[in-house]
């Protein structure tokens, strides 16, 4: 494709003994100016032939496969918890990064600074409370719908072969959404989370040999403290991010890849 403008000849035979509509003709007028400058229509022509080509790699729905249009298949809206924790993922993400630019991760003073920006944010922010509301609330439908999608996941056999890879995928989003959980829950700095983060350490120390060099990682001690709450914010609001949306890019591109399984 060349980047010379279009000639004024390209076009006229186009037009030729062809009765328009006053809407269709300010549509060709527009898309014509378009088109003689940028050469748009190449363009759409490269983005229709796209449009096909990933069409062509889509697999048929079970509906169109086994033509049962006018049948009600009654679990199907259970094909879309995969979609729905995506979307609840993606409010969660963008709430949290509004609330980025009011939290405080820090455990000096009294109340501590953690605990005061959570305070902040509820009584003294516009519409602090319903940004934190909206953070929690996503982040527990997703752990919800990531649990039920994987119980329909199960029960419809989707994880057999070919699938058993996005199956351990699954199994490693799961287990990173609980972390999401956890490290969230710690960040307020009030009781739930101190104690909650007590337990965390003692669960760790249970661990037999490796139990301390465990607390030691995670948590930066045996009794928690600033150098918790930043282990904590870190992970939260910093590599959980990058791993967890790359992970569900991975999985949603082998589910385009193979497509949805049969009910078996
Ligand atoms: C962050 C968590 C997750 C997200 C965002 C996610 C997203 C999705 C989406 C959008 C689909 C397309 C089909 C559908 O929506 O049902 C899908 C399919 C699939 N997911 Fe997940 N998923 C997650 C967690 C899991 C878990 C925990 C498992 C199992 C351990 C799992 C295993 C699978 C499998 C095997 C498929 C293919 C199913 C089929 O072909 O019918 N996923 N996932």
């Amino acid at each position: 494709m060349s980047l010379e403008p279009r000639d004024e000849g390209d076009h006229a035979d186009w037009m030729e003994g062809k009765e328009l509509t006053p809407i269709e003709e300010t549509y060709l007028t527009v898309l014509l100016w378009l088109d003689k400058r940028l050469r748009i229509v190449d363009y759409l022509e490269i983005l229709e032939s796209l449009y096909y080509k990933v069409n062509m790699q889509l697999p048929k729905s079970h509906t169109e496969q086994y033509n049962l249009d006018n049948k009600f298949w009654y679990w199907y809206p259970l094909y879309a918890l995969g979609s729905f924790s995506t979307i609840a993922y993606i409010v969660a993400a963008l709430s949290g990064a509004l609330l980025g630019f009011y939290y405080a991760p820090a455990t000096t003073g009294d109340p501590t600074a953690a605990y005061g920006s959570i305070t902040m944010i509820m009584t003294e922010l516009n519409f602090g409370f319903m940004l934190r509301s909206l953070h929690r609330w996503s982040a527990q439908v997703m752990t919800a719908a990531v649990f039920l999608h994987m119980l329909r996941v199960y029960f419809t056999g989707a994880y057999k072969e070919p699938r058993e890879l996005n199956w351990v995928l699954g199994i490693v989003l799961i287990s990173l959404t609980m972390v999401f959980g956890y490290t969230g829950y710690l960040l307020p700095w009030d009781q739930l989370s101190y104690w909650a983060g007590q337990i965390g350490v003692e669960m760790s120390l249970s661990i037999p040999f490796i139990g301390e060099w465990v607390a030691q990682l995670l948590f930066g001690g045996f009794a928690l403290g600033q150098a918790t709450l930043m282990r904590m914010y870190i992970l939260h609001v910093f590599l959980l991010p990058f791993v967890v949306t790359s992970l569900i890019a991975v999985h949603i591109g082998i589910v385009w890849m193979q497509g949805i399984a049969e009910p078996h």
